[in-house]
């Protein structure tokens, strides 16, 4: 604690500071003996340096603003995401299963999963995007919430002793460690099936002699994006590949780890966003550009994940770190180094091919590649 207080009051306060402060970083990275830890340790120090003097050319700050500015609409940010996150946090609670009846168990532990907190970005994505397509009613609520469980559901699982056994997420024990292995199973089951149950509540009242109702086919196309994207064509197939990857002696190819971050991370992403564009009425081609949208978002966003397992605070995350090392995980970050920003500079780009408001989605697609928790 008292060697963090001190390279704080050791921050650089001029430009040529922050340059001769990047330069030894560089210095650092470069020598040979530097272990994997302290090049993380140096990189993102390094980042957080480039970041405070130099506003990214992709955030909406022009350059040139200057600090002052760059920090109120960071502030201004940081409000409208507690805000939005506060508001997905009523609408899961609307959605909640009662805890009740025989099955009250598993019902708890469902609860006490979806509950613990999160930072409810996949909703949160969804909601932006359709938005950003037009979108205004509320078919989008229950797909948000299904979206959730299912990310959820994703973790009680990964956090199982047969998989990353972990005991710790969310800030709170995981729900094995809860309610026993048995539970953690059911209650990663029963998550997901509520979620479909939940998604189908979006669906309009059709009556027959009626014309039907145009929201009723882009529900229909928004369920088959929420089933696919979390199977094995997306989520489970990623995590397939990552635990079989976790017994590879040799390095994994970049095809491996892409495949990995691909599918256990930017699947659910891309169903996110895709859903809220299906529900807004987006084309075909818009969804498509979303598709590589997300893809990047998800690769930088499970990048930043295998970095704060190494440099994070388990504090702040909420989750233990060194989780990747003790199930000796290969990363992207292990084979590849730390220089995958083009990411989300692909995605910013894509983003702002589109005509609709997105301020917002783009802070935010900006602030979770370069997260902290
Ligand atoms: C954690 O996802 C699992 C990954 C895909 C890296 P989040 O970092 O979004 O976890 P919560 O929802 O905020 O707990
Ligand atoms: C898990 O990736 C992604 C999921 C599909 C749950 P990790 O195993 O790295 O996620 P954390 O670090 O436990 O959240
Ligand atoms: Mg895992
Ligand atoms: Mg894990
Ligand atoms: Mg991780």
């Amino acid at each position: 604690m008292a060697g963090k207080k001190k390279t704080e009051a050791q921050e650089p306060q001029s430009l040529e500071e922050n340059f001769s402060a990047v330069e030894e970083l560089i210095g650092q990275l470069e020598a040979e003996d530097i272990s994997l830890e302290e090049a993380f340790t140096a990189y993102s120090k390094g980042m957080k340096l480039r970041n405070r003097w130099i506003p990214s050319k992709h955030t909406s700050i022009p350059a040139g603003r200057g600090r002052l500015a760059s920090d109120m609409e960071e502030t201004l940010f940081r409000q409208e995401l507690q805000k939005r996150t506060a508001a997905i946090e009523e609408l899961l609670k609307e959605y909640l299963p009662a805890e009740e009846g025989y099955q009250k168990t598993v019902i708890e532990a469902m609860n006490y999963s979806l509950m613990a907190g999160g930072k409810r970005l996949r909703p949160m994505l969804m909601q932006e995007t359709y938005k950003m397509f037009g979108g205004d009613g509320d078919i989008i609520e229950p797909f948000m919430v299904a979206i959730e469980m299912i990310h959820t559901y994703s973790l009680v699982h990964d956090d199982l002793p047969a998989m990353d056994n972990d005991e710790y997420r969310r800030g709170r024990k995981t729900t094995w460690s809860v309610y026993g292995d048995g539970m953690g199973v059911l209650a990663g089951d029963g998550l997901l099936n509520y979620a479909f149950e939940t998604a189908f509540r979006a669906f309009p009242a059709c009556t027959s002699g009626e014309p039907v109702d145009p929201n009723y086919p882009r529900v229909a196309a928004a369920l088959n994006i929420l089933a696919r994207k979390a199977g094995i064509y997306g989520m489970i197939g990623g995590q397939n590949a990552d635990i079989e990857a976790e017994k590879q002696a040799e390095p994994l190819t970049t095809e491996q780890i892409l495949f990995i971050h691909a599918n256990k991370t930017a699947a659910l992403i891309q169903s996110a966003m895709t859903i809220g564009a299906t529900l807004a009425g987006a084309t075909d081609e818009e969804i498509a550009a979303l598709e590589l949208c997300a893809y990047n978002v998800g690769i930088a966003f499970q990048i930043q994940d295998d970095i704060l397992d190494v440099i994070g605070d388990s504090k702040e995350l909420g989750k233990a770190t060194g989780s990747d090392a003790q199930n000796h995980k290969q990363t992207y970050v292990t084979l590849h180094g730390l220089e995958e920003s083009v990411r989300e500079g692909e995605a910013v780009a894509i983003l702002d091919s589109f005509s609709g408001e997105h301020e917002f989605l783009k802070e935010l697609l900006l602030h979770l590649v370069h997260r902290t928790k």
